[in-house]
């Protein structure tokens, strides 16, 4: 099939676009590098020996998208394009609704009119609010801590209201758990501008010794040992269950958690991570990060029934492949 990934320039779009190109798909990219690099290109083309169309466009400027679709036979949208600091957004909320909200909305408007009738949306766990764990599919969503929440949220609501008066769209919506880790040839990985917000590159510039030390948030949760407890899923797992998802869909919205299932604190990564790697990282534990909550981790049943998925790599895998991403990356 021929995908059109916007994002595909960036830390998760870039995984999938390889394991697009390794399932034999083609790949057409629409980025603005905003928060990514075009040498992102290069080292697809590298790891994978093939081309992907690229335009350097802003997904939020409809007339050069709808160019996109107007000039080539599109089969389906994967949309990573977004805005996705949940700090930042408290900061500047219309900035992340209009990015986030506005380019779902043209996106699906071209996709209705060009019968391009496959969409694979980039949501996040983060829709589930402070819900009881595992997380599942079926729940009812209790309100994100955050308006980057919110905008994945009313992109989920925007996509199956337009799919029900719209009965030929295939609609996946795909919840992330924690992404981490990088491919393993260490070409391609996590590049955070400024100061990581997200704790595995902020462990890996530490490690480096970009940093001094890591900061960890909160020692007082209800977890195994006081710190907050995730679902780290490497990248490439998620990258190839966007595959799974646009090969497997059916008319309608299908919803699906891809996450481990497994729940592991920052303390127990930070663990795995100087073992795997043989490395220590400095750390001292400080207050509670607002906006935190204590634990997030999927039930992941469904997907691995309806699109045969199952996370495969471990949490020694995420972690060697991260350093090794680190070592090699020069900014
Ligand atoms: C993980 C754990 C922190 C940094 C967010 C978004 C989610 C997705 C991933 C985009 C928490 C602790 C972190 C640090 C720390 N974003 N931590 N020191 O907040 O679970 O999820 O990023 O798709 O939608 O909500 O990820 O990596 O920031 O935090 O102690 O310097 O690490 O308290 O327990 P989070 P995270």
């Amino acid at each position: 099939m021929n995908i059109l990934v916007t994002g595909g320039t960036g830390y998760i779009g870039s995984h999938t676009c390889i394991a697009l190109l390794e399932a034999g798909h083609t790949v057409i990219v629409l980025d603005n590098l905003s928060n990514s690099r075009i040498e992102t290109l290069y080292n697809i083309k590298k790891i994978t020996n093939k081309d992907v169309i690229f335009y350097r466009v802003d997904v939020t400027n409809e007339k050069a998208v709808r160019y996109i679709f107007e000039n080539h036979s599109i089969d389906g949208v994967m949309h990573f394009a977004g805005l996705k600091a949940v700090g930042e957004s408290v900061e500047i909320p219309l900035t992340y609704y209009f990015n986030n909200i506005i380019s779902t909305i043209i996106l699906t408007r071209a996709c209705k009119d060009y019968a391009v009738e496959k969409f694979v949306f980039s949501s996040s766990a983060t829709v589930y609010g402070e819900n009881t764990v595992p997380y599942i599919e079926t729940m009812e969503l209790l309100a994100t801590t955050n308006p980057y929440g919110e905008t994945k949220a009313m992109s989920e609501r925007i996509l199956k209201d337009f799919t029900k008066v719209n009965l030929e769209f295939s609609v996946a919506l795909l919840r992330y758990f924690n992404p981490i880790g990088a491919h393993e040839s260490g070409l391609i990985g996590e590049v955070p501008n400024g100061v990581p917000n997200n704790l595995m590159p902020y462990l890996t510039q530490v490690a480096k010794g970009k940093r001094d030390k890591l900061y960890i948030f909160g020692w007082d949760y209800p977890t195994i040992d006081g710190t907050g407890v995730r679902d780290y899923i490497h990248v490439m797992d998620l990258a190839e269950g966007h595959v799974a998802a646009i090969e497997k869909m059916k008319k309608g919205v299908q919803v699906f958690n891809l996450g481990t299932g497994k729940g592991t604190s920052v303390l127990e990564l930070v663990k795995a991570f100087e073992e795997a790697n043989n490395i220590r990282v400095p750390y001292e534990i400080v207050g509670r990060r607002p906006g935190d909550i204590a634990s997030s981790y999927a039930d992941c049943s469904k997907a691995a029934r309806d699109l045969a998925w199952v996370a495969k790599r471990d949490i020694v895998a995420m972690c060697r492949d991260a350093w090794r991403f680190e070592i090699n990356n020069i900014t």
